[in-house]
């Protein structure tokens, strides 16, 4: 997700972390594939707020191949946990491969299946929940969090759907209801 003018975004990564290797070769990789990480921008700042509130133990819905968690195992302390919860086994093991390289894997617990179904089973509390699986889920997954842990802070994604989560038509389409369906 971009969220500053490209060419300000790409004078100020030149000069933050100019040489990430796994970072550069994960968004690649993104960009090939068309597959919807959270980007540089919105991972570092994600990174920050999670030091910024000295966070732990996180739980991730939604991991993919494992971008936006090697932002947030970067930022754990290292006896810190990030629980990664993501349907799609082939993704589950390219995150364990990035995640090990990245040196990080020590920080990781990888889980494949539903997200929701995981943290329903999964023993908190989490000091942050970030959800971004299947926006026409959020609705689910909120209802989730609520019985998991009230005290966590969630970090919903919106991806695709930056600002107001639909423009007004009718009948939305199914990620626009979801979103529409997660606020509190
Ligand atoms: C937007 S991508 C995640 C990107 C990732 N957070 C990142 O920025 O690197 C959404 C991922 O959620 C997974 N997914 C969608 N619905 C899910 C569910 N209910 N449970 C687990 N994974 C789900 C998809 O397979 C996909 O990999």
């Amino acid at each position: 997700m971009q969220l500053t003018d490209p060419a300000v975004a790409d004078y100020l990564e030149e000069r933050l972390d100019p040489h990430d290797e796994i970072l550069d070769e994960m968004e690649a990789y993104a960009r090939e594939t068309k597959f919807p990480i959270v980007g540089r921008q919105m991972g570092r700042l994600m990174a920050l707020l999670a030091q910024a509130a000295k966070v732990r133990t996180v739980f991730e819905m939604g991991s993919g191949y494992g971008y936006s968690a090697l932002w947030f195992a970067r930022a754990l302390p290292e006896k810190g946990k990030i629980i990664c919860s993501e349907g799609d086994p082939d993704n589950v093991e390219r995150a364990r491969q990035y995640l090990d390289r990245a040196d990080v894997i020590h920080k990781a617990q990888l889980r494949v299946g539903d997200a929701i179904e995981i943290l329903a089973g999964s023993s908190g509390p989490f000091d942050l929940i970030f959800i971004d699986i299947g926006k026409k889920d959020y609705p689910r997954a909120r209802s989730g969090w609520r019985f998991q842990d009230e005290a966590s802070s969630l970090i919903f994604s919106r991806q695709r759907h930056p600002g107001r989560p639909h423009p007004g038509p009718a009948e939305p389409k199914p990620d626009a209801r979801g979103i529409r369906g997660s606020r509190a």
